[in-house]
């Protein structure tokens, strides 16, 4: 298997059965809409998986996923300025497009979309989608602004590619709880797929930031799930949930995290807060271990 990477596509040549495939890489809006075209004329379905680029296994199951879903995948990769905010990692956000396509052609995703930020946000563009409710506290609470710029930019990304599925990772749940939110109450006619974390064998949740940790540090920050794994256990077995999660905050300051944005029980499905288990619940926590914020959430089920 070899692969051509030129800059309008892939185009990988299996050297067993010569075998040629392609992955279409798209700039501008018109060549996307006309590509789009052309697929609906095949028919079927088409599913979107919107990305930041950085593609790891985790990506990779949500275009699996898509291709139970439809039969046309088209991946973005777009690092999006806008749910950064000023002291974030934008300019060194990984960026590695030619790995990228290389692995999207090896699962036949059809488009790559990779607009730049001037086709994104042209001059004069002052639209914000903004989600109330899902959106406070948690992430929305320490990257203020962070939900708009997400909401604003999926919004768009539905309404040039109009796909009639799109998946996301549970990974982001209040992500993906937002992003629920605003299609259902815009009525946008998509259906939205939440994906199981894709995890490391020591259990570390699947990201692009975990690239930014050292040796050291990635090696400590597997102490994350497992300190979540052992408060889910204590709270379904009936423990107080604030002394299950001061004992979670007590365990990964421990391990090596530093400031815990948050280690907090929300409903699953409202995510309004929750100080007992008596209702299907999701565990979130935020933490940073060295400079690297992780993230990640479990479920928690109540017995009642
Ligand atoms: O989850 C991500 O990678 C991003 O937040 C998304 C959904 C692609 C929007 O930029």
């Amino acid at each position: 298997m070899w692969a051509i990477v030129l800059s309008t596509g892939v185009h990988i040549v299996d050297s067993n059965t010569g075998a040629f495939f392609t992955v279409q890489i798209i700039r501008d809006i018109s060549s996307l809409r006309q590509a789009i075209f052309s697929l609906r004329c095949d028919g079927g379905r088409i599913a979107l998986v919107p990305t930041m680029g950085a593609l790891h296994d985790g990506h990779m199951s949500l275009v699996r996923e898509a291709k139970r879903h439809a039969d046309h995948v088209v991946t973005s990769i777009f690092v999006n300025p806008k749910q950064f905010g000023p002291k974030e990692d934008l300019s060194a956000y990984p960026r590695q497009e030619e790995q990228d396509a290389v692995m999207l052609e090896g699962e036949g995703v059809a488009i790559l979309w990779a607009p730049g930020v001037d086709e994104i946000y042209p001059d004069g563009f002052s639209t914000t989608v903004s989600v109330t409710g899902v959106s406070e506290g948690l992430c929305g609470g320490a990257r203020p602004g962070h939900f708009d710029g997400v909401a604003t930019v999926v919004t768009k990304l539905f309404n040039q590619v109009q796909p009639d599925v799109a998946l996301f990772g549970e990974k982001d749940y209040q992500q993906l709880a937002v992003i629920r939110r605003f299609v259902t109450d815009l009525d946008m006619p998509l259906e939205i797929v939440g994906v199981p974390t894709a995890r490391a064998e020591d259990g570390l949740a699947l990201s692009s930031r975990n690239a930014y940790l050292s040796s050291d540090e990635r090696a400590r920050a597997a102490e994350l799930p497992r300190a979540m794994r052992e408060a889910i256990a204590a709270m379904e077995a009936g423990s107080a949930v604030d002394q299950s999660l001061d004992a979670l905050h007590a365990r990964i300051t421990n391990a090596g995290f530093g400031p815990v944005d948050y280690a907090e029980l929300r409903d699953a499905a409202s995510l309004r807060p929750m100080t007992m288990l008596d209702r299907p619940a999701r565990l979130l926590v935020a933490a940073r271990m060295g400079t690297t914020r992780l993230i990640d959430n479990m479920p928690v089920k109540s017995g009642s």
